[in-house]
């Protein structure tokens, strides 16, 4: 009878705890220049030096060896749209403009369920390729289009959080529900979906300007039935949307103050953007709990404006980091970071890769309530992990010095590193996506 155990000796780095913004904490992270992570009924089971734990094995185990590769703990992306992969790289537009354009119209083709599977499965495939093991997700106004990913999420084994749009207005008619209708629904699709398996439901109104009060309100009461779905939104993006909800909402104080008013701000709220934003906001983020999910490839992409992670970090703001895409250019958290790092730059204080790592990995599982089964490689967990290769590209092969620092090498896969070096992708110890299934690991 074979043992269940599966071990991977590899480079092998996670965090514990946040490094902060600076020199990174000691404590914050483990790195083994050869490590073993010890795998079994999909969690894992160990994590060491090599030395020490290749002796406890039994001669049995089958053991991958990638001596010139690095494991992590897979990337978790904060915010990203099922419906906008063909969105991706829309010329000439800013936020509003890109929604009408571009944005509904595809969105549109998701009333077509056959079009919502179809698309669901590729969406689960890229997000493999690009190393992302779990995410927060935008669906469509569509039931089934909600229907349509959680199966695929299910068929990958997948923790995916996700939410059906509540719009109501100011969208064109087919792709917008009505307040009653989409409370009904999203309750149907909590009570389907949310806690099953790894799957969770998250309340999904677009935007203020996109939901009357009375969807906002009922939004705000999913929130009070169902105390531990997540509830997702954007905010503060871009100066255009901001004036238009001043219009829309004269009696409120701010942008924030609109969502707060309906019961929207709770530690289960990740608000993607809040670029715009002062610190009496900040200060309100703070009381609540409440989140942001910093997306920098589609607020320099849509031309938003530059997210102030500092300060928000000054004000005790949880902060995780996000794809966007389609208004984001990549689905890779690797470029992801090497965004947040120039955007960093244009504010004045750079980025460290230590940081850009944890949000992408255990942060981001702060930020969406799941850390205690993802996030990091501790024995217990779900063993979601990647293997990736840090000569991927002949740039970042050139760039390999035998005496870089673990810093210069972090550094160098975020800002030349993309899905090229995602060599494989593990979920809950399986491997759903091998880069080159003719590349063997050193079988020991
Ligand atoms: N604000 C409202 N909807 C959207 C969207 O789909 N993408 C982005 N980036 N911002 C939004
Ligand atoms: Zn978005």
């Amino acid at each position: 009878q074979k043992t269940e155990l599966s071990a991977f000796r590899a480079p092998l780095l996670h965090f514990l705890d946040d490094p902060g913004l600076d020199a990174a904490q000691p404590d914050s992270y483990v790195w083994y220049p050869d490590g073993l992570l010890l795998v079994a009924d999909g969690r894992v089971q160990a994590i060491g030096p090599a030395n020490e734990l290749l002796p406890t094995l039994s001669a049995d185990v089958p053991l991958e060896h990638w001596p010139d590769r690095l494991i992590v703990p897979g990337f978790i992306d904060a915010h990203v749209h099922l419906p906008q992969l063909g969105v991706i790289g829309s010329y000439g537009a800013q936020l509003l403009d890109w929604l009408e354009t571009y944005t509904f119209p595809a969105e549109r083709r998701f009333g077509d369920p056959d079009w919502a599977q179809t698309q669901a499965a590729r969406f689960m495939d890229e997000l493999l390729r690009h190393g992302t093991t779990s995410a927060l997700v935008f669906c469509t106004a569509h039931p089934a289009s909600v229907d349509a990913l959680f199966q695929a999420a299910e068929n990958t084994g997948m923790a995916i959080t996700a939410g059906k749009v509540m719009m109501d207005r100011h969208a064109p008619a087919d792709l917008c529900d009505e307040a009653e209708q989409s409370y009904r629904d999203s309750r149907r699709l909590i009570e389907r979906w949310h806690g099953r398996g790894r799957l969770r439901y998250a309340v999904t109104p677009r935007f203020a300007p996109t939901s009357t009060p009375e969807q906002l309100t009922l939004a705000g009461r999913l929130m009070s039935e169902y105390p531990d779905v997540l509830m997702q939104t954007h905010w503060a993006e871009n100066k255009a949307e901001i004036a238009w909800v001043r219009d829309l909402f004269p009696e409120r104080h701010s942008y924030l103050d609109v969502y707060d008013h309906y019961g929207l701000l709770t530690e289960r709220s990740v608000l993607a953007h809040g670029i715009h934003i002062d610190d009496t906001d900040r200060n309100r983020l703070a009381q609540t709990g409440a989140r942001i999910a910093f997306c920098p490839t589609s607020n320099t992409f849509l031309g938003s404006g530059l997210f102030d992670l500092p300060a928000a970090r000054a004000s005790d703001v949880a902060v995780g980091l996000a794809t966007d895409v389609g208004g984001g250019t990549s689905l890779s958290l690797l470029a992801t970071m090497g965004e947040a790092y120039k955007v960093g730059q244009l504010n004045g204080r750079a980025l460290s890769p230590f940081q850009a790592f944890y949000l992408a990995t255990l942060g981001n599982a702060r930020v969406l309530h799941q850390a205690d089964e993802t996030g990091n490689l501790e024995p217990g967990k779900q063993a979601d992990f990647l293997v990736l290769d840090p000569a991927a590209t002949p740039m970042l092969a050139h760039k390999q010095a035998p005496d870089a620092s673990l810093s210069e090498r972090l550094f160098d896969l975020m800002i030349l590193g993309d899905d090229r070096c995602i060599q494989r992708s593990y979920v809950a110890g399986v491997c759903r996506y091998d880069r080159s299934p003719t590349t063997r690991a050193l079988i020991a």
